[in-house]
């Protein structure tokens, strides 16, 4: 997501503020800011774009001063802009902010510093943080920080500086990073390693919940109620590039490990409690507090009621996503559901009038196949929303609706996050048509809901246990066949595993529908021939265990991926690696990861450059 600096010493803070941002650019890179206090007053210079549209506005004239703090933005709340840009001030620019994070409250909070007549001057959710700020100042500046912290709800790293208090930055941690760089006569603060790894290998890594009050020559660390937290200095040993990937030794393999949180982010805005209103349609559907809502969509219910065909049109991995988003839509909301390449959509003349919806998923919001796709979509008069992860990319501005996935930037050029956070917003997206649609009773939903927030976690410990995987990997990476079989959703994890594999591996694979394989395949299924097979399906489980049989009887070897609890797959086949257990409409957020970790190992077993597969783009801009 974004990436967050600050420095306070003897030295001049800008070209520490700028370098450091440089570092962390990887994390975000739509818009950039700093603020710098000198002389009684605080300089803030901002710039939409990469870091360079700030440095260059900068240059000549440099700010002077000696404390400092900077932001790279990865847009959330709010396109990217100038305005929208950070560090955010309150109203008289006395209380400066930057955040990584989304403040899910925010709203509210606005609302109640407005009706006391704050001037709010971006869209972001930050700002809130700076007119807080000012709302609960008593002069004690740490005190206040705290008592901010109590009103905001949500993940942040935040840093705060004051003009009446240029003497210390104060910072907090909540589910995103924050680390405080230990210097002589001067400390640093950054959202990551790479930023201040040049100055000090001495760090205090923050843990949920705590502050630090850091000045030049002192760092103090409590919890949010002002109580001191001893803590330990960690010494960090990493380079700067592994430094950069946090530790891990590709980007492919952190994004892989990013998932519990991108996902709890993308949830974050549609599980809420909240009040249905006439301006933002939302809907309560679950009893237990919890809701689906979709405020962002503004299209009026009964036209999401009453359509009669949806498209999902994607490329790669995304449609992938799309293929299992059909399912969630025809099983909850009972709607019609087409997925097409969005390279094939365009030329085969699609039937489409008013009461058609084209959902367009991307990743980057730059596919020129799918951008292309919805151009003819809304020339032909159908409603199009756009699911991507960039906001304000070219497909996010064409669509007449847009729904963000919260990911954070994708670096590697295989998709991971980006495809179970596009299934998550999928799957709430279905269940609030359902809702709108009544084709889903309360019971069920609640249900649905419940698993849904299990979901993190129970990928999280899919992640724990990767020594089967890696093993397996080592033992079959040098094959040059490999095949992945399953039956509804499991198929549809199939293909996207299958993708990995050939992608970052250059081992052939193919995915098929298990029921499909006496129709040709099996001709390929001899000895030895790796079978990957999923059998996670509740409602198809018999008939993928006779075809896994099929295969075993041609004495392949087959590897099961089955739910937590199955008994029945390891009878007959060579080994089993297990997901925790879910609905089995949730299961493929949870099967596709030793499958993407599968992929990821069979890779550095090859000794292929993960990150960056031959021939391959991060985003295709051309048909
Ligand atoms: C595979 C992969 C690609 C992309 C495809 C679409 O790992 O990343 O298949 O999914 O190029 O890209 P976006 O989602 O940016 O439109």
């Amino acid at each position: 997501m974004c990436g967050i600096v600050g420095y306070i010493g003897d030295k001049s803070a800008a070209p520490f503020l700028l370098d450091g941002l440089t570092k962390l650019e990887y994390r975000g890179y739509d818009s950039a800011g700093i603020a710098v206090y000198g002389d009684g007053n605080i300089f803030i210079e901002k710039a939409v774009g990469r870091l360079n549209a700030l440095k260059e506005k900068l240059k000549g004239r440099m700010p002077e001063g000696v404390v400092g703090i900077g932001h790279t933005r990865w847009a959330t709340h709010g396109r990217p802009s100038d305005r929208n840009a950070h560090p955010h001030t309150d109203c008289h620019g006395n209380f400066i902010v930057v955040h990584n994070g989304i403040i899910e409250n925010y709203m509210a909070l606005k609302e109640e510093l407005l009706a006391k007549g704050h001037n709010f001057t971006s869209e972001t959710d930050t700002e809130v943080a700076a007119h807080l700020m000012e709302d609960l100042y008593d002069g004690d500046f740490a005190g206040t920080v705290c008592k901010v912290l109590k009103r905001i709800e949500g993940s942040y790293s935040l840093v705060f500086m004051s003009k009446d208090h240029p003497e210390e930055l104060i910072c907090a941690k909540q589910d995103n990073p924050l680390v405080v760089g230990l210097g002589e006569g001067e400390n640093f603060i950054a959202s990551d390693i790479p930023a201040i790894i040049n100055k000090t290998r001495s760090t205090y890594i923050l843990n949920d919940g705590e502050v630090a009050i850091v000045k030049k020559d002192s760092i103090t660390i409590t919890d949010r109620e002002g109580k001191p937290v001893n803590k330990k200095i960690f010494n960090v040993s990493w380079n700067a590039e592994a430094a950069e990937k946090g530790g891990y030794e590709h980007f492919m393999l952190k994004e892989i490990h990013e998932q519990p949180k991108a996902i709890r982010d993308t949830m974050r805005g549609f599980i809420k409690q909240i009040r249905p209103s006439k301006n933002n349609h939302a809907e309560r559907i679950a009893s237990d507090g919890s809701s689906i809502v979709f405020p962002e969509l503004k299209w009026d219910p009964e036209f999401l009621r009453n359509i009669d065909k949806v498209y999902i049109v994607a490329c790669g991995t995304a449609y992938h996503a799309g293929l299992v988003g059909k399912f969630y839509i025809e099983k909850l909301a009972r709607m019609l559901v087409e997925v097409d390449l969005a390279s094939e959509f365009r030329y085969r003349d699609p039937i489409i009038d008013n009461k058609t919806l084209t959902i367009f998923i991307s990743q980057s919001g730059e596919t020129s196949d799918t951008l292309a796709a919805m151009k003819e979509s809304k020339r032909l008069g159908a409603k199009t929303l756009a699911i991507t992860n960039v906001i304000g990319s070219s497909l996010a501005r064409e669509a007449d609706q847009v729904l963000y996935t919260i990911a954070g930037p994708e670096i590697a050029v295989a998709s991971t996050k980006a495809y179970t956070t596009q299934l998550i917003l999928m799957f709430m997206l279905a269940l609030y048509m359902a809702q709108l649609r009544k084709t889903v009773n309360e019971d069920r939903t609640r249900e649905l809901i419940s698993l849904l927030k299990k979901i993190p976690a129970q990928i999280s410990e899919t992640l724990t246990d990767v020594d089967p995987i890696k093993t397996f990997a080592r033992s079959y990476g040098f094959n040059e066949h490999v095949f992945y079989i399953g039956r509804s959703l499991d198929y549809c994890v199939a293909l996207e595993g299958a993708l990995k594999l050939k992608e970052i591996s250059y081992i052939h694979a193919e995915a098929y529908a298990a029921g499909e394989l006496k129709h040709g395949t099996l001709a390929l299924i001899v000895e030895g021939v790796p079978v990957i097979a999923l059998a996670t399906q509740k409602s198809v489980y018999d008939k993928t265990i006779s075809n896994i049989k099929e295969v075993k009887a041609r004495d392949a070897v087959v590897i099961g991926i089955a739910a937590a609890g199955d008994t029945e797959l390891e009878k007959y086949i060579d080994h089993v690696m297990y997901v925790p257990d879910t609905d089995e409409l949730l299961i493929p957020l949870l099967t596709v990861v030793p499958l993407q970790l599968l992929a990821y190992y069979a890779a550095i077993t090859r000794g292929c450059d993960v990150d960056k597969p031959r021939n391959l783009a991060k985003s295709v801009t051309v048909e």
